[in-house]
């Protein structure tokens, strides 16, 4: 993908995406340039005819001449432009247009709106829209025999062009490639994603990027007392690995922050086995480490000034002769136990382990990514991301930039009381209690195992992977939160 910023009338696109307000009858320097392309068939086909109004998602298609195409596209009332509505409107219009070799859109900007936090600027908007453009662009066709070509190139017309909207275009062009690399990693079967498959990517990350690379085999991470993470994998015929990259900036860091990425290869449940349907997508049960190995490219692209470790324990979770059972008692780095009450909650026990490794890298902060719990989705559905922490200043600044990026999310407690939930009576703890508060109760699990003053954990099991197609996002790999926190760490 090719990403663009050009003058209005250096326009190279062979589509274009032209904005109109509800009830506006000003007409933009875009709209205008078009409509002396098109001999005012653009006006009178908008202005006079009326076909449509503005209203939001109100869209046609129109041939300027020969080589364009103009998507005008409603964006509603001024006043209630948000940027989850500009983000999900640029990824509508670039699926309206994926048949075209490049799309450009123009820049909008919302200012002086009643709650000022809502504000949006043109820098901003160059973000959310190469973002919300490749989104929709989005497709896995690595096995389709009959592939489309679709759009390869976004381009951005602006007269004006700052530093911050160039710096901002860097940024969204980058996050969206984080995005991309992530969902076909994701996509990918299982059969060929194995931990020594992430391994070797990882290390081919490293190499582009002059980056600090640890792989672990299994004997290592024996060394290293990682005995709960190695319980989960020892059932599988492919072997753990334990990866850890870091990126430094040239001076001096800013600030040091650990990303850890669950890396289930396949979640088959282990001896307690999963039932067919929810097995069906569990592929996708390394969305966490796919989008921290994205992030760390992002981060290393646009030269950031902070020192980040990528972190994952990678295995896969399966039932065979050799697989860890029910009422085994499993040592984790930090030495505390874990009674194994069930084997499908396989994710807190190797994050376990990892927020341990954690420990040990003098870092300000630890963020792991996770589709941790089934319990997510009945508490808050597909389009919010679960947020939990021991650090309220870390998850409110992390809320507000996900918001900004265009993301849901919402924060869920980790109170003393849900102790109660995995009490053993053999080991420190068990590793799951009962149906209730689900999410809530792998968080207090998780918060056993780091030291971090600022540690925070994003469950996405029911935001990373999609079954049905929504607004934003086709059926599949999402990549959430790969936005907001590349947009977390640059802040
Ligand atoms: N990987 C799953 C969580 C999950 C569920 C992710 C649905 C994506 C979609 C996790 O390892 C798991 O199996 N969790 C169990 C825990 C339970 C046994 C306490 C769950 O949520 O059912
Ligand atoms: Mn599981
Ligand atoms: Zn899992």
């Amino acid at each position: 993908m090719r990403f663009l910023t050009n003058k209005i009338e250096d326009l190279t696109s062979n589509s274009i995406v032209c904005f109109i307000f509800e009830n506006d009858q000003n007409k933009t320097d875009l709209f205008n340039h078009l409509d002396k392309l098109s001999n005012n068939e653009l006006s009178k086909q908008i202005y006079d005819y009326r076909i449509i109004k503005g209203k939001f998602q109100e869209s046609i298609k129109i041939a300027i001449n020969e080589n364009l195409v103009a998507l005008v596209m409603g964006l509603g009332k001024k006043e209630e432009l948000t940027r989850k509505k500009l983000s999900q409107t640029a990824a509508f219009c670039a699926r309206q247009l994926k048949n075209r070799q490049s799309i450009a859109f123009e820049l909008v900007e919302n200012l002086g709106l009643k709650n000022c936090e809502d504000n949006f600027s043109k820098s901003d908007a160059v973000n959310i829209i190469f973002t919300g453009a490749r989104i929709g662009l989005y497709e896995f066709q690595k096995y389709l025999s009959d592939k489309k070509t679709i759009t390869d190139t976004i381009e951005i017309l602006e007269n004006n062009i700052t530093k911050e909207i160039e710096t901002n275009a860097q940024i969204g062009a980058y996050s969206s490639f984080a995005m991309k690399f992530a969902k076909d990693l994701i996509n990918e079967q299982a059969q060929i994603v194995t931990p020594a498959y992430v391994a070797q990517i990882a290390q081919d990350i490293a190499k582009e990027h002059n980056l600090e690379v640890k792989i672990f085999n299994k004997n290592e991470i024996k060394e290293l007392n990682m005995n709960a993470f190695l319980a989960v994998g020892q059932g599988s015929v492919n072997e753990p690995k334990f990866i850890h990259l870091t990126y430094k900036p040239k001076n001096t860091p800013r600030k040091k922050i650990a990303l850890v990425g669950k890396g289930i290869t396949f979640d088959a449940g282990g001896m307690n086995i999963k039932p067919a349907q929810s097995m069906l997508t569990m592929k996708s049960d390394m969305s966490g480490a796919a989008s921290v190995l994205g992030i760390i490219q992002a981060i290393a692209n646009l030269k950031s000034d902070i020192e980040l470790h990528v972190v994952s324990a990678l295995c896969e979770n399966m039932t065979s002769g050799s697989a860890y059972k029910q009422g085994d008692v499993l040592t984790a780095m930090n030495g505390k136990t874990i009674e194994v009450d069930n084997t499908d909650a396989e994710g807190r026990i190797t994050l376990a382990d990892a927020l341990c490794y954690c420990d040990k890298l003098g870092v300000d902060e630890v963020i792991d990514i996770a589709t941790l719990t089934g319990a997510v989705i009945v508490s808050l559905g597909h389009n919010i991301t679960g947020v939990l922490g021991n650090n309220q200043e870390q998850i409110d600044k992390f809320q507000k930039i996900a918001g900004k990026s265009c993301e849901n999310t919402w924060q869920m407690p980790i109170l003393d009381e849900l102790k109660d939930n995995l009490k053993s009576e053999i080991a420190d703890m068990k590793n799951t209690g009962g149906r209730n508060a689900g999410t809530s109760t792998a968080g207090w699990f998780l918060s056993n195992f780091t030291k971090s003053k600022s540690w925070m954990h994003l469950d996405i099991a029911g935001t990373a992977y999609l079954d049905k197609s929504n607004k934003e996002t086709l059926f599949g790999p999402t990549g959430v939160m790969i936005r907001s926190l590349i947009n977390y760490l640059l802040s």
